[in-house]
């Protein structure tokens, strides 16, 4: 059937998008609409003493200022970084201690300058070390995982291994900046609110505005219909909603709040900086005899988090002993959040560049290195795999790439100023799914509707799962209308975890399976309106399977490091995965290309420092952070291999959202060794370390 599951099916909003007709969340404008600007504290640590509004209200144009003073009272939140302007505590620099409101942007702005606030300043801690007082073993890291796993005699198989790597690495604090930054319009009318938000799902934004402001959630409408990225920093509510929820009942107007992109870093969460040990014993064939990685993380002081960078350690490589273990400390930093591949991307870039360098030291090649490691279960639970291919994507990686006669020495290959090297790092990242519901309706016309509030954060979430319904009803694409991003739809979990196609394509399968059925068995034309079908896999989705899930990958990246300047370029970089069957090629592939550029970032360029002065991050905004850009990206590829699992979900499909980042960084990082002869254990790769 023509754009069913596996065409290269076009973005059905990408006319819309470049043709600039696709609206975002603060280009909702409503008569009477206001603008609002915040104001962020200045002190790391302590309390405010005074807002002082006088000059900020006379400035032309500005409606309110709201502070703790005067804003509306909020339920206490599950969330405690939605608790803006409810007290005087300021738990981090950069926390919102002020919102003026007015006719326009500018007039915002100028109010937020005027607004004089003074603090009662505390001294503040900020800097993460491993040997900080502070650091304690949580109950669980994110996820769920046990902080700690432990498996045999670790120390003492590593004790006497015949070959060793005891080595540390640390990745900074890492920042998502999607393009769109965080914004919200709300408006009230009638007791019922209603929402245009940047979100990856709108259905917590319901719940989680309902329950601050103590209204029932089919008071209020959220929509998040077109959403500028988000790599995991709109995967909860942020304080942009919650304050133009306040701000448009305090004023009486349609309030828009979009965050200025300088106030996005304290505010809508980081990648916690993750200080990495490991520790790896094998004989001299390679095998693993003791594997222990240990993470040290920061989280704030008002909220637990806990980077799960140790988790992919126990997925990875079979090993008699082990031990993985997390720790944290409280700190006056702004709360870490979700971003891209939370865990995998830090934990796989220590353990990957550490295999690197236990190849280097056995002499070994770093493919048959892990080809040689390869667990017959997943090594921490026991549990058979639903499907793994991680060999053979190591091995078609290989094959494409041009692996086969690399001369293993470091340093040695010369072009001018330039030293040139290859790399390999795998990659991983767990199948995850969450109950959804859909519902698809037959028309006399011979269209058929399918609606689900899923989230198109950028990924083309609405062409697969129209392709899903198409393939399901066994009709053309074009016949297949789709509705997403709104709650006013049939509920749906949120895009994250890279779990949107499977989670939300299972119930327009099963809609639209049903849906088929009925059709089949109904006599003559369709009444009026139609026929429909609804699906809900809450049973399906929740059920605990006896396979560990995950997909694979492998990536190879070739680099020149230029000896003059100490700059890093990507000549070549490659990812082979193993994700199941892929629904939509065309999505699919800028999906992993766009994961493979985040993890070129972090490699090379991305990274915020914590001012320990200051005690906030000295990066704020694009100038400073170096995100990617195409003069950055020479070669880049994606391929995947044909890989089927039964035991996944209707579509037999893996995520991909996020394992394209996951190993990137450790590739380069290899590579960068390879041609230099150094390792070095710190990201970004920038000059300065580099020279
Ligand atoms: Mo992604 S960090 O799971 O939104």
């Amino acid at each position: 059937m023509t754009g069913g599951v596996g065409a290269p099916a076009e973005r059905r909003e990408g006319r819309e998008k470049v043709g600039g007709t696709a609206r975002y969340a603060a280009e909702f404008h409503f008569p009477g609409g206001a603008q609002a600007w915040p104001v962020p504290a200045v002190v790391a640590r302590g309390r405010v003493t005074g807002v002082d509004t006088t000059a900020a209200l006379v400035v032309p144009g500005v409606l309110a200022v709201l502070s703790h003073e005067n804003a509306p009272r909020l339920v206490e939140p599950d969330d405690p970084t939605l608790a803006v302007l409810q007290n005087a505590r300021v738990p981090h620099r950069g926390w919102f201690v002020a919102l003026v409101v007015a006719e326009t942007l500018e007039a915002a702005r100028a109010g937020a300058a005027a607004v004089r606030v003074t603090y009662d300043a505390e001294e503040h801690d900020v800097a993460l070390t491993v040997s900080h007082p502070g650091v304690y073993v949580p109950e669980e890291a994110n996820g769920g995982h046990p902080a700690v796993r432990e498996q045999g005699d670790p120390d003492g198989a590593f004790g006497s291994a015949a070959a060793r790597v005891d080595v540390a690495y640390r990745v900074p604090p890492l920042h998502n900046h999607p393009m769109e930054p965080h914004a919200s319009t709300a408006r009230w009318e009638d007791g019922r609110l209603t929402v245009h938000t940047s979100s990856q799902g709108t259905g917590a934004v319901r719940a989680t505005l309902a329950a601050l402001f103590g209204l029932p959630q089919d008071r209020i409408v959220v929509t998040a219909e077109h959403v500028g990225g988000g790599f995991g920093s709109k995967g909860t509510p942020r304080p942009d909603v919650v304050l133009a929820a306040m701000a448009a009942r305090h004023t009486g107007r349609p309030v828009t709040v979009a965050l200025p992109r300088r106030c996005l870093p304290a505010v809508v969460g980081h990648r916690a900086p993750t200080l990495h040990r490991l520790r790896l014993g094998a004989d001299g064939d390679g095998r693993l005899e003791s594997l222990v990685h240990e993470v040290t993380t920061h989280t704030s002081r008002i909220k637990e988090f806990v980077e799960q960078a140790a988790v992919p350690a126990r997925v990875m490589y079979a090993a008699p002993h082990s031990r993985t273990v997390h720790r944290v400390a409280a700190l006056d930093v702004p709360s870490p959040s979700w971003m891209r591949a939370p865990g995998e991307a830090p934990g796989m870039y220590a353990l990957e560049s550490a295999m690197d360098e236990l190849a280097v030291g056995l002499g070994m090649d770093p493919i048959e290195l892990r080809v040689r490691n390869e667990p017959d279960v997943e090594p921490d639970s026991g549990k058979p795999f639903s499907s793994r291919n991680l060999v053979g994507c190591l091995r078609e990686g290989a094959r494409r790439f041009g692996w086969a006669g690399r001369d293993p020495r470091p340093g040695t290959r010369r072009d001018g100023p330039l030293l040139l090297g290859t790399g390999v790092a795998a990659a991983t990242y767990p199948v995850l799914v969450a109950p959804s519901t859909a519902t698809a309706r037959a028309r006399p016309d011979g269209t058929f509707l399918v609606r689900i509030n899923a989230t198109d954060i950028g990924t083309g979430a609405r062409t697969v799962l129209a392709q899903v319904g198409a393939e399901a009803l066994g009709v053309p694409l074009e016949q297949v209308r789709i509705e997403v991003g709104s709650t006013e739809l049939p509920s749906a979990s949120l895009a994250g975890g890279s779990s949107g196609t499977a989670s939300w394509g299972w119930a327009v399968h099963d809609a639209c399976a049903r849906l088929a059925r009925q059709l089949a068995e109904h006599p003559g034309p369709l009444p009026e309106q139609g026929l429909g079908a609804s699906a809900d896999t809450k049973g399906a989705a929740d059920a605990e399977s006896d396979f560990a899930r995950h997909a694979f990958g492998a990536h190879f990246a070739e680099v020149a490091v230029d000896t003059v300047t100490g700059e890093v370029r990507v000549g070549r970089l490659l990812g082979v995965y193993a994700a199941g069957r892929i629904l939509n090629p065309r999505t699919a592939r800028s999906q992993f290309v766009g994961g493979m550029t985040m993890g070129l970032g972090m490699a090379l360029t991305e990274g915020s420092t914590m001012d320990a002065a200051f005690g906030d991050f000295t990066e704020s905004d694009l100038a400073s952070y170096h995100v990617p850009v195409h003069a950055d990206i020479a070669e880049i590829d994606a391929h995947w291999l044909d890989e089927e699992d039964s035991r996944l979900n209707p579509m037999g499909s893996k995520g991909i959202g996020e394992i394209g980042i996951v190993g990137t960084a450790a590739a380069i990082g290899n590579a960068v060794h390879h041609a230099t002869g150094v390792r070095l254990r710190e990201l970004p790769l920038s000059p300065d370390r580099v020279l």
